[in-house]
């Protein structure tokens, strides 16, 4: 179908200033591994949900990732994540400028006539300015939209993450969240694991890393695998979303079912 929206999902490169190993982890060449898988798929849009930069904006890694995506089929949309630096991504990728305000990069946009929203967390909260924006923008909107924001925002039981580098200003970003239902699925990366969870008729979606994995459990950093993991999005009548690894070279699927009509409350995991 022609309206179709076939979306990749890729978050938590950590691209360094130069090509380097993290704990064994050859970090540009997984996320060159995965691209290669991305190109094989008909896609609409690449979204790099964040944390582009190893540490903290280094611009050797934007001008690489620059560099490599020059040639990808589809377009891409770039995020800022905490350890991103959004002065350096704006001149480095020139065409974002329009979409910085108050130093933040957040910003809309209309592909196949379905509304993509991304919010800046990169300060570890979202805003007011944001907030505000946000509202504005859905007051006269009444068909769904996707969100896209780095942190997610809310808890996660992933005891690493949650007690240390959760988003600061949940409670007000649902007060807004509350009042706009055209909000139904919200797509994050951050906590470098893969995720579904639901609050208040939204489902938010926790999408993997290509550098290395988060083990969930444990309350000290434990990496629980390093095979590069990205997310398929597709929009046609409904949202459907899955994750992918790539594991010894192959593709391994992880699936979702929404269960139930309306009912964002449980996911039966299937391969
Ligand atoms: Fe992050």
């Amino acid at each position: 179908m022609s309206d179709h929206l076939l979306i990749a999902q890729v978050t938590d490169i950590h691209i360094g200033a130069v090509d380097s190993l993290f704990k064994g982890v050859k970090i540009r060449e997984n996320f060159l591994k995965v691209l290669d898988e991305l190109k094989k798929k008909t896609l609409d849009l690449l979204v790099l949900s964040g944390d582009l930069a190893a540490l903290n904006g280094e611009p050797e890694a934007y001008f690489w990732i620059k560099e490599t995506l020059t040639h990808f089929p589809c377009p891409y949309i770039i995020m800022s994540g905490n350890h991103d630096h959004v002065g350096r991504m704006a001149r480095i990728f020139e065409n974002i400028e329009n979409d910085v305000s108050d130093g933040m990069l957040y910003f809309s946009r209309t592909v196949k006539e379905k509304r993509l929203i991304f919010l800046d967390s990169s300060s570890t909260k979202v805003p007011v300015q944001q907030l505000d924006w946000l509202k504005n923008q859905l007051v006269n909107y009444e068909q769904d939209v996707v969100l896209f924001i780095h942190h997610p925002p809310l808890l996660c039981d992933c005891q690493f993450m949650d007690e240390r580098y959760s988003l600061t200003n949940i409670e007000s970003l649902w007060k807004v969240f509350n009042q706009l239902p055209q909000i139904k699925h919200i797509f994050c990366g951050h906590y470098h694991t893969e995720k579904v969870l639901a609050k208040n008729g939204k489902s938010i979606y926790l999408t993997p890393a290509t550098i290395f994995q988060i083990d969930t459990v444990e309350t000290n950093f434990k990496i629980a695998h390093t095979n590069p993991g990205w997310r398929i999005i597709e929009w046609g009548e409904d949202v459907n979303t899955y994750v992918e690894y790539l594991v010894d070279g192959k593709i391994d699927r992880k699936n979702y079912k929404l269960l139930g009509k309306n009912n964002t409350q449980h996911f039966l995991k299937f391969n």
